[in-house]
Parts: structure tokens; sequence; C-alpha cells
């Protein structure tokens, strides 16, 4: 895939070519934008065992770790799903302006939670994300970006090329928080990791879906998942548990319940069953500015400009069940003796 001799005409004639039905229906052609992550683990071994979206690229972005951990990690998911298929490309090493600040609090030194699967079993693609995002955009119609860390790329990408802002069709990301931060009072951790980045994204003019804090704390997986995710003996099922069950991690004076959110799947869960979720619209305006504020998604919900749909609801039993029948239904671990 994408011959090196010339990377972007092969791009061009891999995505005219390609085509997935799904039932009838044209799966969703889907770049997953990432920085894994543990939530974005979950994430993307969800987006591969739905059928309704078709994967074409993982997008790495430094964030949760740096370069090129995100991207090894990357490699690593697709390879415990099976996918060699699917291109790996490297993306930002950094944010637009300002140092990286990593999570490796929550996500651990590999960013994986130390699941410590093996090395990759290949190199990613030889093009990098910037370009890769701003081809596959021009060249195939329908495209849904799916940023779940620091929004640099899709920042780069629309400097690039601002055309292509209106040939995404939507950008479903996790972001952002109406009424609440986790890096600070004010801010999530992807938009205040790269602030600038988020607001060029949000004053792009594309179509923007914004699962933010607000939803995504309610999207609390816990023991009880943990237990039923095993009980389906798949890999990807045993490997969303492990990434669950981390008691240290439990925060039931905040979330309401003992678990974790899992942040990133509530996008790709929205692109299966946007039932599952509720939403309003709003404007959205990134707070730049050194201080206290930095990072702060403020919404006004009676904008008569709006540029956002902001999710703040979720049936919390139904993306669990969405997660274990998906997960559920993948291929097992080899039978352990
Ligand atoms: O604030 C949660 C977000 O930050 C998630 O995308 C998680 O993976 C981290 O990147
Ligand atoms: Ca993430």
């Amino acid at each position: 895939l994408f011959a090196p001799i010339a990377p972007v005409t092969t791009l061009r004639a891999w995505l005219q070519w390609r085509e997935i039905r799904y039932d009838g229906a044209m799966a969703i052609p889907l770049i997953i934008d990432t920085d894994p992550g543990t939530d974005d683990a979950i994430a993307i071994l969800l987006a591969f065992a739905s059928p309704e979206l078709e994967v074409l690229g993982l997008t790495t972005v430094a964030g949760n770790v740096g370069q090129p951990a995100v991207t090894d990690n990357a490699l690593r998911i697709c390879d415990l799903a099976g996918r060699p298929d699917v291109p790996v490309l490297i993306g930002a090493a950094a944010p637009l302006s300002r140092p990286l600040r990593s999570a490796t609090g929550i996500h651990g030194i590999d960013g994986l939670g130390g699941l410590d699967l093996p090395p990759p079993s290949r190199a990613p693609a030889c093009v990098d994300a910037i370009e890769y995002i701003v081809e596959t955009v021009r060249y195939r119609d329908g495209v849904v970006l799916a940023p779940i860390g620091p929004l640099t790329n899709i920042a780069l990408a629309l400097r690039r090329a601002p055309d292509i802002a209106r040939r995404i069709a939507r950008i479903e990301l996790m972001g952002g928080g109406i009424a609440t931060g986790n890096v600070t009072r004010a801010a999530e951790f992807n938009i205040h990791a790269d602030p600038e980045a988020a607001a060029i994204v949000f004053g792009s003019g594309a179509a923007i879906t914004m699962y933010g804090l607000d939803v995504t704390h309610k999207a609390i997986l816990g023991p009880g998942d943990a237990v039923a995710l095993r009980a389906t003996r798949t890999a990807a099922a045993d490997i969303a548990a492990r990434l669950i069950d981390r008691p240290h991690l439990f925060r039931p004076e905040r979330y309401g319940r003992p678990g974790v959110p899992v942040h990133d799947a509530c996008v790709v869960a929205g692109l299966i069953q946007p039932g599952l979720f509720d939403a309003r619209s709003g404007r959205v305006d990134i707070v730049t500015d050194d201080g206290d504020q930095l990072g702060r998604t403020r919404a006004v919900f009676e904008s008569s400009a709006p540029n956002s749909r902001i999710v703040e609801n979720v049936d919390r039993d139904g993306f669990a069940a969405l997660l274990i029948e998906r997960l559920g239904a993948t291929p097992r671990w080899p039978a352990r003796g």
C-alpha cells in the first residue's frame, strides 16, 4: 500500500477503487486521528468491529504520549484486531505552538496502560498524516474525520488545504467540556494540549459534533462491564476489559459509579448508533489566552451562528451493551491451554 515510488498517486487510485457496502448502505468512510491512549484503543477496536464503518486509516498525533509511541501503539492495535490493511500514518510530534504535555499518569508510560502488547508487525505508511488527510478528503466523497486526540493534525490539514473544510462530511471529535475540565477546572486534555489547533478547527466552517466531558463523564464503564467483556473470550474484549478494570483510576465520587470514562469510544458509538446520544446545536469558541481559562470550550446554545452539535447525554447501559456486543463478536483468543 502507498508504494514508496508514487505514494500520493497510489493513494488516489486506492481511494477511488475502494468502496465498502454494509447491508446495502455505504459504510461510513472514516479517518480516526488518534493519540493511543487507552480509551483510543477501545475506540479503534470498536470501529474495527463495526461493519457500519470503513476505517480508511489511522493518523497519529502526539498527545497522551509522544511520537513514535502513539504510532507504534496504533500499529499494535491494528495487529491485535488483525487489520494489516489499515494504513497508519505519522502525524504531528508536538502541538502547533506549545510544548507537548503528555498524560502518562492516566495512560501509563507506554500509553496503553502497561498492556505490554508485542511490538508492531509492520512500519507506518510512507505518506505523512497531513498529506493523507488532505488527499483522502479531496479524492473520496463523504469522508468523516474522527479526531480523538489533540487537533493538531486536523488544523495542519485545514491550513495546508482550506478547501477541504467543505469536502469533509463531518468532524466527530472527542474534546472540550462546557461544564467542566479534566486538566484544569476550565479545560479538557485534547483542547488544552493544542488550543490554537482547536480554534482553527472550530473556526473552519466544517460540520462538527463535539463529544466533550459533559457526555463522556457519563460514559463510565466499570468492573461489571469488564466481567461481561471477559466472558466473551475474544481478544479485543479482553483487552478492553483490562483497559477498563484499573481501580486506581476509579473516581465514584466524581462519576457517580466505579469505573472509568471511555471518552473516545463515544465518538465511534455515536457513528454506529446515534440514538444512544443527544445533542444541541451551539457555537463553541476556544480560549487561547494564557491563564486559568486556557483551552476552555465556551458554548452559546442560542447562537445565531452555530458551529457545532454539542453532545450532552448518553444511554450508558446502551453504550456498554454495544461495546460488549461488538467486541464480543470478534475473533477469540487462541484456545488457552
Ligand atoms: O480528555 C480525554 C481525552 O484526552 C481522550 O481523548 C484521552 O485519550 C486523552 O487524549
Ligand atoms: Ca485520545
